[in-house]
């Protein structure tokens, strides 16, 4: 069992104007993996909106995850990697880097997202391009390697090499 929180990050959708199908993909998935959602919320794509409620979920809500969602592409208001860099002391560019190669074989525009991956504390923070169909795609390409992250995370491995495989 996992504790983890959810941020989109969307202007439109907090102003009420979207609904948010990529959060609830996120939602499902977290379920189907034995997590507890405890927390979730859409906030603009302002840098200081998006790095305040990742440290919330850190330090006050304690999560061992937090998945985000959208923010990560090019355009003027596209500003998660740069709130997450700001929150996280350890990158897990593993991570960041598996989930865009692997989506570079769906689609080419997958070498626009800049999501990065991290580490604050003990809660692991990832960063997840917005479409509902990218953060499924995305999902399942860390999948494999999450529980082993969140293990570490926890300081519950004593020896990796009798978790390998
Ligand atoms: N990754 C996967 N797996 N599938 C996708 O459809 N869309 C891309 C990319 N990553 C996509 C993907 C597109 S179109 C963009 S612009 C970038 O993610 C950034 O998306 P964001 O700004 O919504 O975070």
């Amino acid at each position: 069992m996992f504790k983890a929180a959810i941020l989109t990050a969307s202007d439109r959708g907090a102003r009420g104007e979207r609904e948010d199908k990529s959060g609830r993909v996120i939602e499902d998935t977290i379920i189907r993996l034995g997590g507890n959602v405890v927390d979730y919320a859409v906030v603009p794509d302002d840098l200081d909106s998006i790095r305040e409620k990742l440290m919330y979920f850190v330090y006050e809500v304690k999560v061992n995850l937090v998945l985000t969602t959208g923010g990560t592409g090019l355009s003027l208001r596209d500003n998660t990697p740069e709130a997450t860099l700001a929150v996280i002391e350890k990158q897990v560019p593993g991570m960041a880097e598996t989930m865009r190669a692997e989506s570079l074989k769906k689609t080419p525009h997958a070498m626009l997202s800049r999501a990065v991956c991290g580490v604050r504390g003990s809660t692991l923070i990832i960063n997840l391009p917005g479409s509902p169909k990218a953060v499924k795609e995305c999902l399942e390409v860390i999948e494999p390697a999450l529980f082993h992250a969140l293990e570490l995370l926890k300081g519950q491995v004593s020896d990796c090499a009798r978790h390998s495989s």
